[in-house]
């Protein structure tokens, strides 16, 4: 892979694939670990007196239309009202305010406004553009899209581990046309994560939680080979045990999941899934503990149980080498947090152990209960840290090299 220390950037523009896919709420970022680690790569660019794009995606906006009119593409705000745009970068623009003086926001990510503000553009300027989702091509890797991104820029940087098992344009296609460099969060993770993946001392215990199942499913079969425990939570694990006929056909996942999951061993000694869960039918007044056999139509899952999490708290003793990609329940609900916070302080417990956590919930839950720092390495990608560990290979990597 190219060395972005090495490159010739001066004058440059420079368009960085960041992962700027933090919690907001209220129109305020809660979270900005992603932004933060960013920073080194950014900075380092302006430094240089880059002209630094910053382009990155949040959420999974419904407006993902084709926008092209007669060959090219029509300005955004001619299709996404900009009242309408649940999921624009503006609140990451607001953070990114905070550490320089000369940088800009545009509305837009492709087409007229865009190249006019990056033709405008001053060595050591930063401009942050908006969501490369709102534009449907960006997930379908479209020619004409990821040829419109391009014409930006002389320089590509994925600075992006965490998004880059997607197949998307701005990960896979933009270093078809670009001269392109790993940013440096994006080599610290595949350098940091390589070690972990050759040398892990055993026993090594993977614990798998959160609603993305489908980035996951792959993982789950090799870690059932490869890990000497799997402990499973969130909605991975409900939907699991939905495909077993051990929890409601309403929790079932695709198609494409269910095949890839049928062929797993249930009674293998290695994989653990929830013996009690916390359901509820209002999200809020009313919750039980109970097996998730025994959950009600009207109730959803939304936590792990205690029992459970004594079950799991004994396998985290004894583990020298700990990996966790998602949460156990709807942490950001304090009813429904102990899962994650109890299974993250047996795992800080466990003093001899390696510690591995990624994704960017799993990263924010632990920032929350202030035992983030605790842990060796926080991988901000929970789908791409899982891809790296088990296939080593994805699109965002194979695309540098
Ligand atoms: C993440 O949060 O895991 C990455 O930003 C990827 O987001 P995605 O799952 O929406 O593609």
């Amino acid at each position: 892979m190219n060395n972005l220390k090495e490159a010739e950037v001066k004058n440059k523009r420079v368009l960085v694939r960041c992962d700027f896919n933090v919690p907001i709420e209220e129109g305020k970022v809660v979270d900005d670990y992603r932004i933060t680690q960013a920073m080194p790569t950014i900075r380092d660019l302006v430094k240089r007196e880059a002209k630094v794009i910053l382009v990155g995606h949040l959420g999974r906006p419904d407006k993902q239309k084709s926008f092209k009119k007669e060959g090219s593409y029509a300005s955004l705000k001619e299709v996404v009202k900009k009242e309408e745009r649940e999921d624009s970068l503006k609140p990451v623009y607001n953070e990114l305010e905070k550490y320089f003086d000369n940088i800009s926001f545009v509305n837009d990510c492709i087409g007229k406004r865009a190249s006019r503000k990056v033709g405008n553009m001053e060595p050591g300027d930063v401009v942050l553009l908006e969501n490369l989702r709102y534009y449907e091509d960006e997930q379908k890797c479209g020619d004409e899209f990821s040829r419109g991104l391009a014409e930006l820029a002389d320089i590509y940087v994925n600075n992006a581990f965490s998004a880059s098992h997607r197949d998307h344009a701005s990960i896979s296609e933009l270093p078809k046309h670009l001269p392109a460099f790993p940013g440096y969060l994006f080599e610290r993770e595949t350098r940091i994560l390589s070690k972990i993946k050759d040398k892990s001392e055993k026993p090594m215990v993977v614990i798998i939680g959160g609603a993305k199942i489908k980035s996951k499913a792959k993982a789950i079969k090799y870690f059932m080979k490869e890990a000497d425990y799997l402990l499973v939570g969130g909605k991975v694990a409900n939907s699991i045990l939905a495909i077993k006929g051990l929890a409601q056909n309403n929790l079932l996942p695709s198609k494409e999941v269910i095949d890839e999951l049928e062929g797993i061993n249930l009674t293998s000694q290695k994989l653990h899934l929830p013996v009690d869960v916390v359901a509820s039918s209002d999200h809020e007044n009313y919750f039980r503990h109970t097996p998730p056999g025994k959950v009600r139509e009207e109730e959803e899952i939304l936590d792990i149980g205690p029992e459970t999490v004594e079950l799991y708290g004994d396998i985290i003793r004894e583990a020298k080498t700990i990996v966790w990609a998602g949460p156990l329940g709807w942490f950001e609900n304090e009813k429904f947090q102990d899962g994650t916070k109890l299974v993250a302080q047996r795992i800080i417990e466990n003093e001899n152990s390696l510690k591995v956590i990624g994704g960017g919930d799993t990263g924010a839950a632990l920032g929350e209960f202030g035992l983030r720092k605790y842990i060796d390495h926080a991988s901000l990608g929970g789908g791409a840290m899982l891809r790296f560990l088990s296939e080593k290979n994805m699109p965002g990597l194979e695309a540098l090299k």
